[in-house]
This record gives structure tokens, sequence and C-alpha cells, in this order.
């Protein structure tokens, strides 16, 4: 459907990427030309959100093995070291390293170019295929009710969490194509308010319609019956189906729940971990205790106050109704079923 890229080759050894820490209020490109570059826009959040940080990785790799094509450990070991919860990127390591040690250290720098292309590329298919996989869950709402399917969402699970079409937002936009009417509450997503300032700007973008709420406002919405479904991404599904995403997403399951709302959990294959047993084995992203105390960069507590800054949270498996991935939806014991095959 030809949206921009998030990440691309800019030059034939430079990476370019949209610096998501700039958005709203400016589109700015970042370009990567070094290791460090890359390890430290992921960390940043330049780039964010399971499948980018997976991709942005592999061109990490490319950009490390052009200036040393011999420490592919070493290389690996500093992007793998950047943000924990998203197993995606630990995927797409492995994926590269894999390859590029049956590689000879000569090969490796246009092997690894275009391996990170490769990869991006697969994101893009992986993600329309979660977009077919769940088009008729909001068509036949609308079918049913004859007024624009409510999705509520939790932070960027879009087209900026990933290369272009985005995991929980590629339904909305195949279906937003098909024309069948979608209206998505977005919560802000506290404390980097992803929500606020990426998922209403790419809703906008994309010309879907969007109501901006505080993250406290999603039981007031669900006990009123303005959600059809909940619609939230994934940065990892472990072996029993946990689900580990931003935090805040618990809160809105055990609420879809209490309400009779489905809550339905989309993402690409890559995001499963058959290695992790269940959402305690997740390793859960602590992130610098200034966001809490802090708005905008101005105290918003008492000078000393403690802080703790959980950046993910688990979905227990029995509170997902549906798990939209580029193989198939399933529910929980179809994807406990796809997870043995
Ligand atoms: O901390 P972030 O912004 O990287 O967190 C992103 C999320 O939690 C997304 O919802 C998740 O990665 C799914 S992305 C398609």
């Amino acid at each position: 459907m030809g949206r921009p890229r998030t990440i691309w080759w800019e030059t034939p050894d430079t990476v370019g990427v949209i610096d998501q820490t700039r958005l709203p209020h400016d589109h700015v490109v970042a370009e990567w030309r070094t290791l460090d570059d890359a390890c430290q826009g992921i960390s940043s959040m330049q780039v964010r959100g399971a499948p980018l940080i997976g991709v942005a990785a592999a061109h990490g790799m490319a950009l490390a093995v052009r200036a040393d094509p011999v420490d592919l450990d070493g290389a690996a070991g500093r992007l793998a070291a950047t943000r924990p919860t998203a197993v995606n990127l630990r995927w797409a390591l492995d994926r590269v390293t894999a390859v590029l040690a049956d590689t000879s250290p000569e090969e490796r720098w246009t092997v690894a170019h275009h391996l990170a292309t490769t990869m991006a590329d697969d994101d893009v298919a992986a993600c329309r295929r979660i977009g077919d996989a769940g088009v008729d869950l909001l068509a036949d709402v609308h079918a049913r009710t004859g007024r624009p399917v409510q999705v509520m969402t939790h932070c960027n699970a879009g087209r900026l969490a990933c290369v272009e079409w985005g995991t929980a937002t590629a339904p909305i936009y195949v279906a937003h194509e098909q024309g069948v009417p979608v209206h998505v509450w977005v919560s802000e997503t506290r404390p980097r308010n992803q929500g606020a300032a990426l998922t209403t700007w790419e809703l906008a973008e994309a010309g879907v319609p969007s109501t901006l709420v505080v993250d406290n406002a999603a039981g007031h919405l669900l006990r009123a019956g303005a959600v059809d479904l909940v619609l939230v991404g994934a940065d990892r599904i472990a072996a029993n189906g946990d689900v580990a995403n931003k935090v805040g997403t618990s809160l809105k399951a055990i609420a879809a729940r209490h309400h009779g709302v489905p809550f339905v959990v989309a993402a690409p294959w890559s995001t499963v971990d058959p290695a992790c047993p269940d959402g305690d084995a997740v390793p859960i992203e602590e992130r610098d205790t200034a966001e809490v105390l802090e708005l905008a960069g101005t105290p918003t507590a008492p000078p000393g106050t403690a802080a703790r800054n959980w950046a993910f949270d688990v979905t227990a498996a029995d509170l997902v109704d549906r798990y939209l991935t580029d193989v198939g939806a399933f529910d929980l014991d179809g994807l406990l079923g796809a997870l043995q095959r």
C-alpha cells in the first residue's frame, strides 16, 4: 500500500530511520553509520517496537561487519544488550549471526546488507498477513452493528513499531482499505507516550479516526460499552501463551474480560519464544525513573520520591481471546498446537 518505511538504506553504507523521539512534532531522519549508532538508536528509542528493533538490529550487524568482519559475537552481544524484553531482537541477531558464521569474512558485509533488507521486506509481508488474519474480526462487528468498529489499543503497535504495516494496526489498516469504518481509542501510554505521540500520528496519516484517552480511562470505556475489541501487539509470547507487552496491557486485558470484550494480541511468529516457558521468565525492562518522576523535564513528585519504571508487563494466556499472527489466527489451544509443530 506504499506507506513510507521506518528503516531503509539511505546510502549503500548508511541506515536511515525515522527518529521516533522527535515525533509527532518533527519528522526527522536519523542516520546510522556505525554499530555504535545502531546501539544508541535502539536504546534511546529512536526506533522502538518489537519487530522494528529486530530489523534494526539486523541493519546494525551489517554496519558492524563493514567495520570489523570478524567479531560477530561482540557485535551481536552489544546489540542484544540494548533492550531486553522484545524477543524479536534476539531472534534477528540469531538469524544474522547464523548466516554470517557460514560466510567468509570478505563476503560478510554484502551478505549482511542484503539480509537486513530481506528481513525488512519479510516484516512487511508478515504484518500484511496479520492484517488479513484479523480483518474479519472487525468486518464482522461492522456487519453486525452497522456502525464504526470501536477498537481500543495500547502503546504503538503500528507501522512505527514495524517496517510498514504494524501488527495491531494491520487489521485496522486492511479494514480501512476495504471500506470497513473503524475508530480507535488510543491510550496515551505513560511514561513514553507512544500512544499519544505515535499511534495518533500514524492513524491520522492513514486517515483512520482516533480518540486519545488517559491510560486509566480504559475501565470507564469498557464498562460503558464503548469498545468492541481490545487489540494490542506483543514483545514476547511465551511457550504457554502468556504475553509480554507495554506496561498497562495486563490491566486492559483484565478489564476487558470482566466486561466481556474480546482481548486480541497481534504479533509475527518471530515474537513467539518457545524457549521461554511462561511470562515469569520474560525479562522485563526497567527504564530510568526520571521518566516517572518528571513530565517533559518538570518534576511531578517531591524531591527524593522513590520510583520504579517497568516498561512492560505480562498478560496471562487465559485472558487472550485470539492471537493474530502471520501464520494464522489462533485461540490458546491453537497457538499451543502450532508451537508443537
Ligand atoms: O517500549 P516500546 O515502545 O518499544 O514498546 C513497544 C510495545 O510495547 C509495542 O506494543 C510492542 O512492541 C508491540 S510492537 C508491534
